[in-house]
C-alpha cells in the first residue's frame, strides 16, 4: 500500500507529528488491517471466489473491506449499528448487497455484543462464510506492525511518545510492538473513550463511532502501552475543533480524542524545554461527522454538558 504522509504540527513545547491515515485509499487507518487480513486469508485459502465475508464494524473497517471485496468481486456483509455515520451507511448500502444494522443496545448500553451475535448467526447460516474477526485476528496486529508502524519508524529519527486510540486493539498492538522495537525508550499512551469497557471502566452508552468497546477485545492483551488516557466524548469534539482551527486538519472523532488526550497528558506532565517527539494518527476524516461532531445542535442534543461531570477538556494549546 502507498505510504501515508507524516506531517509536523507547530507547537511551542512538543515536536508534534501526525500520520495522516485518512490519506489511505478508502479514507481511514482501517485500510491497513482490512487489506492485510484479506490478503492473508486469500493466500491461506480461507477466502475463495465463492466466499461471503461477514464482519462487525463501527464503520471504517467495513468501508475498507467493502471496497477491497468489491474490487475482487467478493460478497461482503457488514454488520453495523445505530452509531454508524449516515454517509458511511449510505456508502456500505451502495457497495454491498446486504447490510445488517443493530439498533437495540445490549445490556452494556453498547452495540458490539449485538453485532457479534448477528455476525455469528449469519456465518452459521451461510455455506461459505469467512469472518475476519478483527477483534482477535493476529493479521490485524501484523498489518499495523508491518505497514503503519514500520512507516512511522522510518519517517522519524526518534519517537518519545505515541498516542493511539483503541477499539479492537489491533492498531495499538501492532504500533506499540514496532515503535518499541525501533525506539525502546518510547512511551505508548492508549486513548479510550469514556463509557468504554476496555480499560476497566463501566460500559455506558457512547455516541461517537471509532473508539472504545463494550468488551475487552483479545488483541488488547498484545498492546505494550505504558499509560492510558480516558477522554469524554464531549472533549473529543473539542479536540476535533481545535485540530481544525489550529492546523486545518478536519478529522474524525477518534483523532479528536487522541489530540485531547495529548493536551491533557502534557498538561499533567510538563516537559520543560526537552521538546519530546510526540506522534499520533489522524485515523479518519471529519467529512463523515459533518452532521454529528461538527454540528453544534447534534453535540448539544447528544453530548450535553453534565454539571457533575469531570471533564478533561482541551486545555489551551502549548504552541
Ligand atoms: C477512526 C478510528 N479510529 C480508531 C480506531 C481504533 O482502532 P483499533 O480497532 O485498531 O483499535 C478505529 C477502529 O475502527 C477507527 O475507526
Amino acid at each position: 500500500m502507498k505510504v501515508t504522509p507524516v506531517v509536523k504540527l507547530p507547537d511551542r513545547k512538543l515536536n508534534l507529528y501526525a500520520k495522516l491515515e485518512f490519506s489511505n485509499p478508502n479514507g481511514s487507518t482501517k485500510d491497513r488491517s482490512a487489506f492485510w487480513i484479506l490478503q492473508q486469508a486469500i493466500e491461506r485459502g480461507d477466502v475463495t471466489e465463492d466466499t461471503t465475508i461477514v464482519e462487525s464494524s463501527s464503520g471504517n473497517f467495513a468501508i475498507a473491506m467493502a471496497a477491497f471485496s468489491h474490487a475482487l468481486g467478493l460478497a461482503f456483509i457488514p454488520v453495523i449499528d445505530r452509531n454508524c455515520n449516515a454517509p458511511t451507511e449510505d456508502y456500505l448500502r451502495a457497495m454491498c448487497t446486504r447490510v445488517e444494522k443493530i439498533t437495540e443496545p445490549d445490556e452494556s448500553g453498547g452495540y458490539l455484543g449485538g453485532r457479534l451475535a448477528r455476525v455469528r448467526q449469519i456465518r452459521d447460516e451461510l455455506p461459505r462464510a469467512y469472518w475476519p474477526n478483527q477483534y482477535e485476528n493476529g493479521d490485524s496486529v501484523a498489518a499495523y506492525y508491518r505497514l503503519t508502524g514500520d512507516e512511522l519508524c522510518r519517517a522519524l529519527d526518534r519517537i518519545d511518545y505515541v498516542f493511539v486510540g483503541v477499539s479492537t486493539g489491533g492498531t495499538i498492538a501492532g504500533l506499540s510492538l514496532r515503535v518499541k522495537e525501533a525506539f525502546p525508550f518510547a512511551t505508548v499512551v492508549a486513548v479510550d473513550s469514556e463509557g468504554s469497557a476496555i480499560f476497566g471502566g463501566p460500559a455506558q452508552q457512547r455516541r461517537i463511532p471509532g473508539l472504545g468497546s463494550s468488551i475487552v477485545p483479545q488483541l488488547c492483551s498484545r498492546a505494550q502501552n505504558d499509560d492510558v488516557v480516558i477522554v469524554p466524548e464531549r472533549d473529543a469534539v473539542a479536540g476535533c475543533h481545535e485540530l481544525h482551527q489550529r492546523y486545518g486538519l478536519y478529522a474524525g472523532g477518534s483523532t479528536g480524542s487522541v489530540y485531547a488526550a495529548i493536551r491533557r497528558y502534557f498538561g499533567a506532565h510538563p516537559v520543560g524545554e526537552t521538546r519530546p517527539t510526540v506522534v499520533f494518527l489522524c485515523a479518519d476524516r471529519g467529512t463523515a461527522y459533518a452532521d454529528t461532531i461538527y454540528n453544534a445542535a447534534w453535540v448539544d442534543e447528544y453530548l450535553p454538558i453534565d454539571d457533575g461531570q469531570v471533564s478533561c477538556g482541551v486545555p489551551a494549546a502549548t504552541g
